[in-house]
């Protein structure tokens, strides 16, 4: 018999579309997630009316990051949230969260880890850089989250050719559309291959 959907939650800070591709892809059930709620630090982030839409449960953390932090770490554990997936969060998780969800908490990252990540690698700046290094491809990368920023395990990477001519929005553009594909092969790939091996965060 399989086990049943791990309980996620989606941690998200801007615009939602990954949020919205994992959400869209489970109601599909091309994947098995139970999502039980999106949390954003911001209360007018996109992602929260999106997510909305979806039927799917919000919460908004608090401004003041040890108040963050305990907020985020009594709403996972109150609703018994198993996994966490970050999709555009751009608040640092603290050391208690990430040590108390070891790997069982992932990200998706718009290049190709270990290019371009790190502090600061967010956003435009990602492919800005990936611009002014005048980089041939480009794509995005899921990994496991640890302590140092951007350099988890990598689960899965998904690669895109650029033309000399595409600037920075249009590689972000390029590499937006793969990630909607890949947190899901990602996320399906690490249910199958890595979760079952992992402590459960009430064991
Ligand atoms: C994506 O590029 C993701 O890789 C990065 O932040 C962006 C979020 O976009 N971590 P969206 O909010 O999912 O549309």
């Amino acid at each position: 018999m399989s086990s049943p959907a791990p309980k996620t939650a989606i941690l998200c800070s801007g615009g939602g579309s990954n949020m919205e591709a994992v959400v869209k892809a489970c109601k599909n059930k091309d994947l098995d997630l139970n999502i039980e709620l999106v949390i954003s630090n911001k209360p007018e982030a996109a992602c929260l009316i999106k997510a909305h839409n979806l039927g799917i449960q919000t919460q908004v953390l608090p401004n003041k990051e040890s108040e963050r932090n305990d907020t985020l770490l009594k709403i996972l554990s109150d609703r018994g949230i198993e996994l966490v997936l970050l999709a555009g969060f751009l608040k640092k998780l603290s050391s208690e969260l990430v040590s108390q969800f070891s790997n069982r908490i992932l990200n998706i990252h718009p290049s190709l880890l270990p290019k371009y990540g790190g502090p600061g690698m967010y956003g435009l700046r990602v492919h800005q850089a990936v611009y002014n290094a005048k980089e041939e491809e480009s794509g995005a990368t899921v990994h496991i989250v640890t302590e140092e920023f951007d350099q988890g395990p990598i689960i899965l990477q998904s690669k895109t050719q650029l033309d000399p001519s595409d600037s920075p929005e249009i590689i972000a553009k390029k590499v937006l559309v793969l990630e909607h594909k890949l947190y899901t092969e990602a996320i399906n790939k690490y249910l199958k291959e890595i979760y079952p091996n992992v402590q459960h965060p009430s064991s």
